[in-house]
């Protein structure tokens, strides 16, 4: 019998007793030899929190303002794209989770569901979005993304073009029939489903699909299209995190993309503190990239982050029980960060930030 999830971390088991080999390699995997992916566990680790004692509280205040709305735990669900590969509940049963559990949202550009469908279960939700060689396509998703009363646009930065993912390469992966990029209709989604040796379908897709010129005046050509607050998602560098602040980014997530884009990248948590330092609070500051349970939140908000953004761990829960398991992994991620937060004496995510790390 499979071993009940008590942590958010025993998600990726269960998946993985359900899910294909490609479709695991898909998720789990990073680019080239995956050292970045690695790095990003490895600099979470080595982080370590000094806990306050004798503070007297009887319990700990998890909520937050993220990107101003309210959220029941300071993190949002990371954009992913084409859940519906892991079960057919897709981004609707993940758009069910996030509401469940009082979290925004992230749905990517290249979800498996049209954008008005996720809408419709009434999270918050934020649209990500891809600069794409087609600009049309672009501003179309603003005026959905609008219309469906999305609380925030999030542009991801740090694709120019999709890095080599060795592992979907070598399973020569495509999409299971009848899941597609819902919401970028056209001839291209062809190759989404093009079996090749020695090749993905995604990247082939993403190469015809994004600009691989994307520079910082298409982040003042979309500031300009919209009134929505905006995130730039795949900050590192922090001249890059002042330049955003400059562009009126209105958070910056720091994020190497999980180990999916440049291998070598420094690790996303050590990356945080210079660019907490740079951006003072002009701006908030998310990060993603290696979260696996409460207490890595805990660490992210002591090293200076408002927030984080769950990638996989919540991917994992979707696969193994739709809508409910991913709802499941939110709910240890609640339930794990209130352990954390109370044994270090936190009464509210204020406090947390003031802890001091090691
Ligand atoms: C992603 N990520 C991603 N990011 C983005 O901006 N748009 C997207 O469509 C996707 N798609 C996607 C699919 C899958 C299967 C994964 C695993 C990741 C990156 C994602 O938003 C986030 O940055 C990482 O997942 C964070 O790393 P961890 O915590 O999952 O290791």
């Amino acid at each position: 019998m499979a071993e009940p999830i008590l942590a958010v971390r025993d998600a990726e088991q269960a998946a993985a007793q359900i899910l294909s080999a490609d479709i695991r390699d898909f998720i789990a995997g990073g680019s080239e030899s995956e050292v970045t992916m690695a790095a990003n566990r490895a600099a979470l680790d080595a982080v370590f929190i000094t806990p306050r004692v004798l503070t007297g509280i009887t319990g700990s205040d998890t909520s937050a303002t993220l990107v101003g709305c309210q959220s029941a735990v300071p993190a949002a669900l990371a954009p992913m794209s084409y859940q519906r590969m892991v079960h057919p509940d897709g981004e609707v049963g993940m758009a069910r989770a996030a509401k469940e559990a009082g979290i925004p949202l992230t749905l990517s550009m290249m979800s498996s569901f049209p954008l008005e469908e996720v809408a419709a279960v009434g999270a918050t939700l934020w649209q990500q979005l891809y600069l794409l060689r087609d600009r049309g396509k672009v501003t179309e998703m603003v005026r959905r993304a609008e219309e469906a009363g999305c609380a925030a646009l999030v542009m991801t930065v740090d694709v120019p073009r999709m890095a080599r993912r060795l592992r979907d390469m070598r399973n020569a992966f495509v999409l299971p029939a009848g899941v597609t990029a819902a919401n970028l209709k056209g001839p291209e989604s062809a190759l989404l489903h093009k079996h090749a040796a020695g090749t993905s379908g995604v990247a082939a897709h993403t190469h015809k699909m994004f600009d691989p010129s994307v520079s910082w005046a298409d982040v003042s050509w979309l500031r300009e299209q919209t009134e929505l607050p905006l995130v730039l998602k795949g900050i590192l560098d922090p001249a890059d995190a002042r330049r955003a602040v400059e562009h009126g980014a209105n958070a910056i997530v720091v994020s190497n993309h999980g180990g999916r884009q440049l291998d070598g990248a420094v690790a996303s948590a050590a990356a945080l503190p210079a660019v907490r330092e740079v951006v003072k609070n002009r701006c908030e500051v998310l990060l993603d990239s290696g979260i696996r349970g409460g207490i890595d939140v805990l660490k992210a908000l002591a090293l200076g982050a408002d927030g984080v953004l769950l990638g996989r761990p919540a991917l994992w829960g979707l696969a193994s029980g739709g809508a409910p398991g991913a709802a499941r992994v939110l709910s240890l991620l609640a339930e794990e960060l209130t352990e954390a937060m109370h044994l270090a004496g936190c009464q509210d995510v204020a406090a947390a930030r003031k802890l001091r790390v090691a």
